[in-house]
């Protein structure tokens, strides 16, 4: 699948307008402050209904504009297919969403154009917080299994019911048990996934650390599950979760909060089984978060759906040449769509047979576009 023509309407600086793309490699090139992120955040919203460097969508709409629009006409093997998102001003920022010229649910949207984005902000998901790494898996369980984004509706909904309760003073115990037993049920659930897909990650990190790194440490992919106090694993995940909500009762009760369970999960990236966000130079790092987008995309690529299109926002001035390399090497075994953006095209190492469009990107406008071949002399 790959998109062959965009339009853009009070989309952040983007003048409105219509791109042509390339069916394979796309890069936007220009100056800082242009609008090179805001065109490939374009792409991306029309497959992921959100934007990779911002969780509020109002940012998108042009200031001054009560809309924002996107849409594109992409070929899928031959067949053409229309998407088109919407985003209105309000109290909170409405998404309409299209499909063949139908609005259609978000959820059924969802999955019919996938993307995967990589942007300097990923650099730091190794040592950040863990909610960003769980924001990670999560969504590569979902782009995987859309499936899990109902189960992980209802294991939030359940843990906001449990903490609720937990803060009615003297709550009746009976029906904490009947909360808890939900609890542990959608929350066994979303520990099953995660588990499942840091298996995959791990296997595929593995594979990919070392193409990067060019050394011979071992990377591991861990879960850490948030079942805090050393409470031994016996049996299966509902088990265990069940067990620590009994034991960590009464300190939940005077918190009001709920201390076990998938919200509290983490997942540890490590090298020679040391943690990397405690040890690791900021290199090693780097070449994790490369070895994780890596794994990312093959992952996505493997699993049924359409073949998603890869975005890499100025990572390539973010990273040494080495690193660079073997980015652009490993990812070139996806035959996926891709649209890079950078102030300079020489820290794009795209061999001499590389056949790309230049956009040339300009206070939001595009100049000029060209047809080339390579920017390394081979
Ligand atoms: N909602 C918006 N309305 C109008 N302009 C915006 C909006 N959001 C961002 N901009 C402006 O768009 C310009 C382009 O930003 P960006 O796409 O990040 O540029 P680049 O990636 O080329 O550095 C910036 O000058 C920014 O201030
Ligand atoms: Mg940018």
């Amino acid at each position: 699948m790959f998109i062959r023509r965009l339009t853009t309407r009070a989309f952040r600086n983007l003048a409105a307008a219509t791109v042509e793309f390339h069916p394979s490699v796309n890069v936007i090139l220009g100056a800082n402050a242009q609008g090179k992120t805001s065109l490939a955040e374009a792409v991306y919203l029309l497959a992921a209904l959100r934007s990779f460097r911002t969780s509020q969508l109002r940012e998108l709409i042009r200031h001054g504009e009560a809309i924002a629009g996107v849409s594109a006409e992409a070929d899928d093997g031959g067949v053409i297919q229309n998407f088109a998102v919407e985003l209105e001003r309000g109290p909170s920022v409405t998404r309409i969403c299209r499909y063949q010229g139908h609005e259609t649910p978000p959820a059924r949207y969802a999955g019919k154009l996938r993307a995967v984005a990589f942007h300097p902000g990923d650099l730091g998901l190794v040592a950040g917080l863990p909610e960003a790494r769980r924001r990670f898996l999560d969504r590569l369980i979902f782009s995987v299994s859309p499936a899990y984004l109902a189960e992980y509706q209802a294991f939030q909904h359940s843990l906001r019911q449990r903490n609720s309760f937990l803060r009615q003073g003297a709550p009746d115990m009976e029906l904490l048990d009947v909360y808890d037993e939900q609890f542990v049920r959608l929350g066994a659930v979303v520990m099953e996934r995660r588990e499942k897909m840091i298996a995959e990650l791990n296997e595929a990190v593995d594979r990919h650390y070392a193409s990067v790194a060019g050394d011979g440490e071992k990377p591991g992919v861990r879960y850490e599950p948030g079942v805090s106090s050393g409470l031994a694993r016996e049996g299966s995940a509902a088990d265990w979760l069940r067990a620590a909500l009994e034991r960590g009762r009464p300190r939940d009760l005077e918190r009001g909060f709920t201390g076990d369970g998938p919200h509290c999960d983490d997942l540890d990236l490590q090298l020679d089984q040391k943690p990397l966000r405690k040890f690791g130079s900021q290199g090693q790092r780097r070449t994790a978060v490369v070895a994780l987008k890596v794994s990312e995309l093959e992952i996505i690529a493997r699993s049924p759906g359409p073949r998603p299109l890869l975005l890499l926002d100025d990572v390539a001035s973010e990273l040494d040449l080495r690193r660079n390399r073997a980015l652009f090497e490993a990812l070139s075994v996806h035959p996926a769509q891709v649209f890079l953006t950078t102030t300079e095209l020489s820290h794009l190492p795209l061999g001499p047979a590389t056949e790309f469009r230049e956009f040339a990107m300009e206070q939001g406008a595009i100049t000029q576009a060209r047809d080339r071949r390579g920017t390394e002399s081979p």
